[in-house]
């Protein structure tokens, strides 16, 4: 059905019938739904025909041990080896594999975690623990803490952390005399369907919107690398300079160009290539709204920026950040050990930051969407956002799974398990292991958000 063609053999190959990983994914899904049998991407691609991937689920089935404590070390080496192309015995729990090879492993594990124990893993905690042991000592512990633990005075912490982000709001923006054309940011705190606002402006042939830039909080490349959090949390770029330039050679070319040049430099690049093509550069990274500093900079380096202020219910972006296990993304040092507390800490900053930067900003600037209305109500969105952006309304932003919109960049790891806009996500109820606080709840409260001072529901 996904391949558009009836009456496929069992000996067929999935890639010889036009099958690529991205219809991968998608067929996986229907199988999965249909009949809960589960594989990954990578066994269709290695096992590409119906014989061969239904002798890999019976051969899977048998394997299938109960996720005991101490089975996770054993499954865990199983799916290492597979990611590596082994069988699992030739694999010993301590052998220490080499990056580029574990590199090829990740999004096989990433895959597997997830569908296994519904456990996200990201690539650098991977990248960082290259034996089998110790991948499954970090996966055990993920499985035992899942437990909300009680945060320490989350309510000071949240407050404190306001009072210093207001104050750096409230300082001016210093102007560049000579500033970047005009461009557009989608801001918001994480898991607020940032990455599908993304594809589906990705859509308009008049803008560009690549995946996660992280470009503005840094002065210059070098410093961007040395401080991301890992290289893939930056892949952003070099996938929006890959669909620019095409070549991947040109783009190592155009980024050591740059490599030192200031920030807005390497903005000027993207937005001339983007241009060419008759396209506005859209720049979404919901990291700028960590920093009222990093915000104030887009003033700076740009002529009238235009912003689109995307939010959600503080319940369900918070859900989704803990069951993301977003505070993977921080650095050790600043971690918290209460995931709730830091999925509220980041949801509050973030919003309050942006909230504090478009207080300043002229109305024909700035617009406000709200996920609920974005995957209910589409058309009336993306009608509302064209205008915004001076384009006109165009189809295609209403089809966000059509293809050919950089999906394969950083975002939403969980984008490609829907297969259209998922209106029922609007509705997601969520109970809170507490109330939040009162800081919190007055950024709800500023954004349009019912909270129910006692308990958590998304309304
Ligand atoms: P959950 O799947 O955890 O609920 P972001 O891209 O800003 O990180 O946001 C991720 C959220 O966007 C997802 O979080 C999901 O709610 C929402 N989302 C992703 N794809 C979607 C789709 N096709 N339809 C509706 N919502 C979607």
């Amino acid at each position: 059905m996904r391949l558009g063609i009836s009456g496929v053999g069992l000996d067929d190959r999935f890639q010889d019938l036009g099958g690529h990983s991205l219809l991968a994914v998608q067929m996986l899904q229907d199988l999965r739904q249909a009949s809960g049998i589960d594989l990954s991407p990578r066994d269709v691609m290695e096992h590409p025909t119906i014989r061969q991937l239904a002798a890999l689920w019976r051969e899977g089935q048998r394997d299938a041990t109960p996720d005991d404590a101490a089975a996770v070390p054993a499954a865990v080496r199983q799916l290492l080896a597979r990611g590596l192309g082994l069988e699992a015995d030739a694999l010993a729990p301590d052998e220490e594999i080499e990056r580029e090879r574990l590199e090829q492993a990740v999004p096989h594990l990433v895959w597997a975690a997830r569908r296994r124990w519904g456990l996200p893993l990201y690539p650098h905690e991977i990248l960082a623990r290259p034996t089998s042991a110790a991948l499954a000592e970090l996966v055990q512990q993920q499985l035992d803490g899942r437990a909300p633990s009680q945060g320490e005075d989350d309510g000071a912490a949240i407050a404190r952390d306001l009072e210093t982000s207001a104050a750096a709001a409230r300082r001016r923006c210093a102007r560049l005399a000579c500033r970047n054309p005009p461009a557009a940011f989608i801001l918001s705190a994480a898991r607020s369907g940032s990455t599908l606002l993304r594809v589906m402006l990705a859509g308009h042939p008049e803008l560009f919107c690549p995946p996660e830039l992280h470009l503005l909080m840094h002065t210059d490349l070098a410093r961007r690398r040395d401080a991301l959090p890992s290289e893939h949390f930056g892949r952003g770029l070099r996938r929006a300079l890959q669909e620019l330039l095409g070549d991947d050679a040109e783009v190592d070319g155009w980024l050591e160009r740059r490599d030192e040049a200031p920030m807005a430099e390497v903005y000027a690049g993207l937005q001339r290539l983007a241009r060419e093509r008759g396209m506005t550069l859209v720049d979404k990274s919901p990291s700028y709204a960590a920093s009222a500093d990093t915000l104030c900079r887009a003033e700076e380096l740009f002529e009238a920026p235009r912003y689109v202020f995307l939010t959600r219910h503080p319940h369900a972006a918070m859900e989704s950040h803990v069951r993301n296990r977003m505070d993977a993304m921080a650095r050790p040092g600043q971690r918290s050990r209460d995931p709730w507390a830091a999925a509220e800490h980041h949801w509050t900053t973030h919003n309050r930051n942006v909230l504090a930067l478009l207080e300043r900003i002229p109305d024909r600037r700035q617009v406000r969407v709200a996920f609920e209305e974005l995957v209910q109500r589409p058309r009336a969105v993306m009608e509302r956002l064209c205008a915004f952006l001076r384009v006109p309304f165009h189809e295609a932003t209403l089809e966000p799974y059509a293809g050919g919109r950089m999906t394969d960049g950083p975002g939403d790891p969980a984008f490609h398990e829907h297969r259209g806009i998922d209106a029922s996500l609007a509705e997601v109820q969520v109970q809170l292991p507490r109330p939040l606080t009162a800081a919190s709840a007055d950024v709800a409260r500023r954004l349009g958000y019912d909270v129910d001072p006692k308990q958590g529901s998304a309304q």
